[in-house]
This record gives C-alpha cells, structure tokens and sequence, in this order.
C-alpha cells in the first residue's frame, strides 16, 4: 500500500525570503529524487487567484478583518482540497509558501482577532490537515528586510503599520513554541544559500524518516 507523502509549510513575515526558500527547497527535494507540488497562498487554483486578487490588490472593497479571515480560509481550502491532499494521496511531497500559521500570526496576532476563531475556521476549511513540518523563516528584527527589494508595489497587507508586522513576528515565534513538534525555525538573516543549507538540513531528515512512496 502506497504511504502519505509529506507536507512542509514555509512560514515568516514579509520578505523573509519564503518564496526564495520554497522554490530551492523543491529544487533540492527533486534532485534527490523527490516528486515535489509547490503551492503558495493566497491562489494556486481558480478561485483561489480570484481570491487572491481581492485580497492583495483590491485597495478599495472594503474588506473588513473577519471577512479577511474567511477569504483566505476559502482559498485556503480550495487548494487542499484540489491540490494538496491528492498529492499527499499519490505519496509526493508538498512544499507550501504559506498556510494556516500565516492566518494566526497575521490575522490573529497582527490584527489581534481571536486566535480560537481564526483557527476553527481553518480547521474548517481544511478538513484539519496540518503540515508534517513548519519551517519559520525567522528575522530577528524588521530592518533586516528593509533592504530587500520587492518584486512589485506594496500590497494591501504589506502596506500595514510597522506595529502590526512586529506583532506577527513575534506571533509566529509564539506558535513555534506552541507547536514544537511541528515546528522548526532558521534563522533567515543570512545569505540565500546560508538559509538554504539550514532549511535542508531541518527538512531532510524529516523527509526521509517519513519513508516516503516509491524509494
Ligand atoms: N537571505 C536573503 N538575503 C538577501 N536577500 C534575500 C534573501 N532571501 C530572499 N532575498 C531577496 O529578498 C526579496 C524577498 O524574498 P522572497 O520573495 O523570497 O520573500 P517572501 O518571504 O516570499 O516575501 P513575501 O512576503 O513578499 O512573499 C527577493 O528579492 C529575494 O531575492
Ligand atoms: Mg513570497
């Protein structure tokens, strides 16, 4: 009987080099032979990128912070449900820039919501499927990334008070404490290839224990 794949999760606040470090992950997991979805959040499906739009880019819809809330939920369960869990069913592994823990540290601890709330709509939406593995990108302060570029202008969320990005920081670092099991955190400070290795080393093991299908 084939087993479950695995699902890893990449966390951090803005530009703490989520994306850069989900894409080099999937590209080291494949060299070694791994069959690897990259996923990120908001989108990854049709109504997800719609969800996404309103999202990220509609400046002027209005959104309130509960509808927020269920917005990503509702993108978010969209993807597990066409994406994620049939690649975990076929055995691959996923790779996610972003998940639940981004809704907790930003609308919960950023925007102060109640973290009870903003996690039984997640369980919700996702049918409780959590990741085998959270990798936190960890800054240890905001001006780390002030001199990373950005790949287009600010979005709704980036544009928030440097208040509300503090807060998630230190969020995700309450959830990296909470979660244990699940979680391991880098320090994303240093160089792309630094944060690189670190990122592997905490993966593979992981990975690998997971006797994952077909090796
Ligand atoms: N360790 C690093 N050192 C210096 N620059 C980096 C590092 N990691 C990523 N960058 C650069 O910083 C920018 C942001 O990185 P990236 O898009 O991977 O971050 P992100 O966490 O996905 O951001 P976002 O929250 O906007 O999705 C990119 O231009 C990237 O090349
Ligand atoms: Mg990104």
């Amino acid at each position: 009987m084939k087993r479950r794949g695995v699902f890893i999760s990449i966390e951090g606040g803005e530009k703490a080099g989520k994306t850069t470090q989900a894409g080099l992950l999937a590209g080291y997991l494949r060299s070694r032979g791994f069959d690897v979805v990259l996923t990120r959040e908001p989108g990854g499906t049709p109504a997800g990128e719609a969800i996404r739009h309103i999202l990220l880019h509609k400046q002027d819809a209005g959104l309130n912070a509960v509808s927020e809330v269920l917005l990503f939920a509702a993108s978010r369960g969209q993807l597990v449900e066409e994406v994620v869990r049939p690649a975990l069913r076929d055995g691959r592994v996923v790779v996610a820039d972003r998940y639940v823990d981004s809704s907790l540290a930003y609308q919960a601890y950023g925007l102060g919501l109640p973290l009870q709330n903003v996690l039984a709509v997640n369980e919700w939406a996702t049918g409780s499927l959590w990741p085998d593995l959270t990798v936190l990108l960890d800054l240890p302060n905001l001006a780390v990334t002030q001199t990373r570029p950005r790949s287009g202008p600010a979005d709704r969320i980036e544009r928030r008070s440097r208040q509300f990005h503090e807060r998630l920081l230190e969020g995700y670092r309450t959830l990296a404490a909470t979660y244990k099991d699940r979680y391991v955190v880098v320090d994303a400070s240093g160089p792309v290839d630094e944060v690189s290795r670190a990122v592997q080393a905490a993966v593979l093991s992981r990975v690998t224990g997971e006797e994952v299908p077909g090796r």
